[in-house]
């Protein structure tokens, strides 16, 4: 085969499934800034690890040097693509880490993964690159990222988690209700595209929230 054949091949390749991967299984939680995704998916990790699971909770951005630009870039960056790129590279890192977990046999539930940019960038990259935007952040993300089990998009009314918002410091730019409002909308295109999508209605106590999930796990 010649090594062109062989790039075309890998670029054209599915993004491994977790299931494929490895013994362990692979969770992701998705939602707009104050949908309590955070609480959810720490509790989620808690209530596997109780029923006897090897869980490892993570999240994006990461904890790593790559997550700490991410977070200057998300302040401070001019161009938007500069700040899409360090969130997929920040994933490209963390994917490496979770299909090791994921290989050793554990649970892993992760705040927030490729959907995040999907519905965030893809409402800030919009305005500069049109309805193109979709396509160019699934192919940038496509061959560095895990499919996961299972993503549970947690589903709140904008206005309701802009004032949940409000009690908190620290509002960045995202928080912004308008803007909200397309994420909103965008997760759930998503949700409807993506057969690893559940959508649970995160208006509802949080141990409903959780229950709910947990019938969802297969
Ligand atoms: P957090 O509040 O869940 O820690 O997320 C921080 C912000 O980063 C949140 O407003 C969503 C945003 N974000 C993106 O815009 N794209 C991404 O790919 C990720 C992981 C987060």
């Amino acid at each position: 085969m010649s090594s062109e054949t062989r790039i075309e091949r890998s670029t054209r390749a599915e993004p491994l499934s977790a299931a494929l991967a490895s013994k362990g299984r692979f969770f992701v939680f998705e939602g707009i800034d104050g949908s309590g995704k955070s609480t959810v998916s720490r509790r989620f990790a808690e209530r596997l690890t109780a029923v006897g699971k090897d869980v490892v909770w993570t999240a994006e951005p990461t904890s790593s040097w790559m997550g700490d630009q991410v977070r200057r870039a998300n302040r401070e960056a001019e161009s938007a693509f500069a700040e899409t790129l360090l969130y997929v590279a920040d994933r490209a890192e963390h994917t490496l880490q979770i299909r090791k977990w994921l290989e050793e046999g554990r649970w892993v539930v992760c705040d927030r993964y490729v959907g995040s940019t999907l519905a965030y960038q893809g409402v800030t990259l919009r305005r500069l690159m049109g309805p193109r935007t979709m396509e160019w952040l699934k192919a940038v993300n496509q061959p560095i990222i895990i499919r996961p089990d299972r993503t549970f998009l947690l589903k709140l009314d904008p206005e309701l988690a802009m004032s949940r918002l409000m009690d908190r410091e620290g509002r960045d730019k995202f928080e912004k209700l308008d803007f909200l409002r397309k994420v909103d909308a965008l997760y759930a295109r998503l949700a409807e595209d993506d057969p690893s999508y559940r959508v649970i209605d995160a208006s509802q106590p949080v141990e409903r929230v959780l229950d709910e999930a947990f019938l969802m796990i297969r």
